[in-house]
């Protein structure tokens, strides 16, 4: 029995890690499971809205009745971020996207000999920062995992990408943050407002995420 009050509205979120292959066996990726993500995409469309999701890969299931593409790497996400976000009233970027990848891939497994290895590693575009460059009428909501300085680099994201609003998730604690079905965070608007929360389930806290974007 949801409130109806997202219909009408196109929401683009993203969730889950990529992957940045080093060669056929070997990859970086991060801790994200995600359920964040899924857990917006799947209350966002109980409440009437359009959603499409992009996802890193994951082990969850598909959310209904929601539009899914499965993308690998942070530049795969990017190229598809872009394509939808055109068309979304809002994006939601729960993802977690790695930063690096390998400065080339290498299509044959690498050796191991008796040397330590070293791998360079690039910068990969940033997805979110590129939207809030270009951004019309959409609302742009980021995330930011610390796991120190919460409030300090929220802030610098929030402004830094032009965000409307940022999600400051402290993964610092187990019980919060990267695959648990619970997370605290603390909200800051563009505005100048700063809400915080309790630990709460994902899903509460998704629904919680929704009502504050106007
Ligand atoms: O997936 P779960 O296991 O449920 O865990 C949830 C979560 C901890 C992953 C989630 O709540 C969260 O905090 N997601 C953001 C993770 C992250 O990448 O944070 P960041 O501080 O590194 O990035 C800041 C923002 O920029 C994020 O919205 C991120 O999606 C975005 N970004 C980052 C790098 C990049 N190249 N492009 C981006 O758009």
């Amino acid at each position: 029995n949801f409130n109806k009050d997202l219909v009408g509205k196109k929401i683009l979120v993203t969730a889950g890690p990529t992957i940045e292959s080093i060669d056929p066996v070997r990859y970086l990726t991060n801790h994200s499971s995600g359920k964040m993500g899924y857990k917006i995409a799947a209350m966002a469309e109980k409440r009437g809205a359009d959603v499409v999701l992009i996802s890193g890969p994951t082990h969850l299931d598909k959310p209904k009745n929601v539009k899914v593409i499965d993308v690998i790497s942070t530049k795969d996400m990017y190229e598809q971020v872009l394509k939808y976000f055109d068309e979304s009233d809002i994006l939601i970027k729960s993802a977690a996207p790695s930063d690096y990848r390998p400065v080339r891939y290498s299509d044959s497994k690498l050796k191991k000999s008796n040397e330590d290895l070293e791998i360079k590693f690039v910068r990969n575009p940033d997805i979110l920062k590129k939207c809030g460059e270009i951004k019309k009428e959409q609302k742009i909501i980021g995330f930011a995992a610390e796991s120190n300085d919460l409030e300090k680099y929220a802030l610098e994201k929030l402004k830094k990408k032009n965000l409307d609003m940022i999600v400051a998730n402290d993964i610092s604690k187990k019980e919060s943050g990267f695959k648990s079905d619970n997370n605290k965070v603390i909200l800051f608007k563009n505005n100048g407002s700063k809400v915080e929360y309790p630990l709460m389930r994902k899903e509460d806290l998704a629904n919680i995420i929704l009502d504050n974007i106007n």
